[in-house]
């Protein structure tokens, strides 16, 4: 296909996905590592994916708790470039988060549920946030469940504890760690209400997360997918493919659909 006619479809793809946005009741969001790249942070898998640098098993649950020296470092420096670009800037939302906050502002988008742990989507303005693999924001002790904030205070030593002496372990969800109860059952009950689910930069390979879109595709949800390139899920079920970069994609479905909005108001 010649790029005049990818273009072409392209542009009817966006057309689509658009009426789509536009016309559901229960408009959602399922995101991954993806949905940050545009912002500086790296994703795991594929090109400069995380897990091309640091063996994963370094986050699963039972080496933490055995050899806390081995993850600790990885987990510091992997949180620097994670949290902060290599130059240490801190990383900023892009245009596909705002947008996406702005929706729910708007009453379009009623829930976002995100693998992501960058905090993104919450910088954003997004409230209404499923965060399926937890979040970074603190630590919790595993031997009297104290919860800590985690700052560089909190983390400064080179294997964090808590005053009582037990370690402290970041509250997101290690590799053999349980999903939070909440976030497996708001999720469930989004996917169950969801009319239309935007997917954006997951490569939907990591169960249970992966296995949302696929409830709301069984319980008749039109499936929008953003993503430069095909995924688990792309052939499977999605409805509307669009290859490209997620902060491109949601800008020209905002234009579209405000457009729309307008044409029928
Ligand atoms: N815009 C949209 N999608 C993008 C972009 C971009 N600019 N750049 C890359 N992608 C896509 C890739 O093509 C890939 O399909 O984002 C996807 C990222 O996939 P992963 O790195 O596997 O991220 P994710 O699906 O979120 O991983 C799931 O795995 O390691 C665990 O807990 C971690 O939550 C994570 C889970």
């Amino acid at each position: 296909m010649d790029e005049i006619d990818q273009a072409t479809v392209i542009e009817s793809r966006l057309k689509e996905a658009a009426r789509q946005i536009h016309a559901a009741r229960y408009l959602t969001a399922f995101t991954g590592a993806g949905i940050s790249v545009e912002s500086g942070i790296p994703p795991f898998r594929g090109e400069g994916g995380i897990w091309n640098r640091y063996d994963p098993s370094i986050l699963d649950l039972a080496v933490f708790m055995r050899h806390p020296e081995r993850s600790w470092p990885v987990i510091k420096e992997m949180f620097t470039s994670f949290l902060g670009t290599e130059d240490r800037t801190p990383v900023a939302p892009n245009a596909a988060h705002r947008v996406l906050a702005r929706w729910e502002k708007e009453g379009r988008l009623k829930s976002l549920i995100t693998q992501n742990i960058d905090g993104l989507h919450e910088a954003a303005g997004s409230r209404t946030l499923v965060e399926f693999h937890g979040h970074c924001r603190s630590l919790t002790c595993l031997t009297c469940g104290r919860a800590l904030p985690l700052t560089a205070d909190t983390t400064a030593a080179d294997i964090p504890r808590c005053p009582c002496g037990g370690l402290l372990k970041p509250d997101f969800v290690f590799f053999g760690e349980g999903i939070p109860p909440a976030a497996l059952a708001d999720s469930n009950d989004v996917a169950s209400r969801t009319d239309c689910m935007i997917l954006v930069g997951t490569s939907g390979v990591v169960y249970p997360a992966a296995a949302v879109p696929l409830l709301a595709k069984r319980n008749g949800a039109v499936v929008i997918e953003i993503n430069p390139g095909p995924t688990e899920y792309t052939r499977r079920m999605v409805d509307v493919f669009l290859p490209m970069k997620a902060g491109e994609a949601f800008e020209r479905l905002d234009e579209m659909v405000l457009s729309i909005a307008e044409s029928r108001a």
